[in-house]
């Protein structure tokens, strides 16, 4: 027997160290001397599935440079093709999940929101402004942003004779992506399950670890992106199997004063009648 408390917590977007050091180099070159028009967008976004994702885009345009217009924006899906693919402004495809964070379009921040990602939504996103400057008219691109997906996390035991304590997540397939298993903050040694070879289309790939449960306490399941860390999820081992309930003293209270007070009442009339 042992007792179980399984927990989860998402990490969406959980790169935020990347905009500080970018935004800080291109603060400084814009406030230089040269002429600049940058459309910026983060490397990498992970979403869990289901759920809304932001795709961040933002202009930045150094002061000697003059917009005569509202620049225009476009937003592509680099899978598919320019008539299905385009999220802003929105093809049939997306129209339904796809909504500017910003409304203002006098706003240089061009980020989306994408609503209920699917696994199909797994790949670049490319961000593009049409620009009218005093000098030239021109189209200028971001960098993709590569969009990842995951699915919840499983973790838990499945064999009771020798305890196997096995970690299974559903994730777009890439070779930063990690799961590792950790027992009381320290990494374990994990077998890992290949993935079958008839998943090579799927679009997301299976990661799986285990481990033989051999001391209680508490085992974490996480799942990393680089150091990122994307998702987590915990177990509690108790190997002894007793099951440790706290006692209830205030019930116990409450239960004894009925009886207390019924014969404190007989007493007093006891008392009155004599
Ligand atoms: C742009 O907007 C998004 C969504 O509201 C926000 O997360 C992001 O921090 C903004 N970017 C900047 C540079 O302000």
């Amino acid at each position: 027997m042992f007792e179980v408390i399984l927990s989860e917590t998402h990490h969406s977007l959980k790169l935020t160290k990347w905009g500080q050091t970018q935004l800080m180099i291109l603060y400084l070159l814009v406030s230089g001397t040269c002429s600049l028009v940058t459309v910026l967008q983060p490397p990498v976004i992970m979403s869990p599935l289901g759920r809304a994702v932001v795709l961040q885009s933002n202009l930045f345009l150094s002061p000697d440079e003059k917009m005569l217009a509202q620049p225009v924006l476009y937003w592509d899906h680099l899978k598919e093709d320019s008539d299905n693919g385009r999220l802003w402004p929105s093809s049939k495809k997306y129209k339904s999940r796809v909504a500017l964070m910003d409304s203002n379009e006098d706003s240089f921040n061009k980020s989306i929101l994408l609503k209920n990602v699917q696994w199909d939504d797994s790949g670049q996103y490319l961000c593009k402004l049409s620009i009218t400057t005093e000098r030239k008219k021109f189209r200028e691109l971001g960098t993709p942003t590569l969009l990842m997906v995951y699915d919840s996390m499983f973790f838990n035991i499945t064999a009771h004779e020798d305890p196997l304590l096995c970690c299974e997540v559903n994730v777009t397939r890439d070779p930063a992506v990690v799961l590792s298993i950790y027992h009381e903050g320290s990494k374990l040694e994990t077998g890992d399950s290949a993935p079958e070879e008839a998943a090579a289309a799927l679009p997301y790939v299976t990661l799986s670890k285990s481990v033989h449960v051999r001391g209680g306490g508490n085992y974490e399941c996480q799942l990393h992106l680089n150091a990122d860390l994307i998702t987590n999820s915990s177990f509690q081992y108790n190997p002894s199997g007793v099951e440790v309930f706290p006692e209830p003293w205030p019930l116990y209270g409450s239960l004894l004063l009925v009886p207390i007070t019924v014969l404190l009442g007989l007493i007093i009339v006891q008392k009155c009648r004599s």
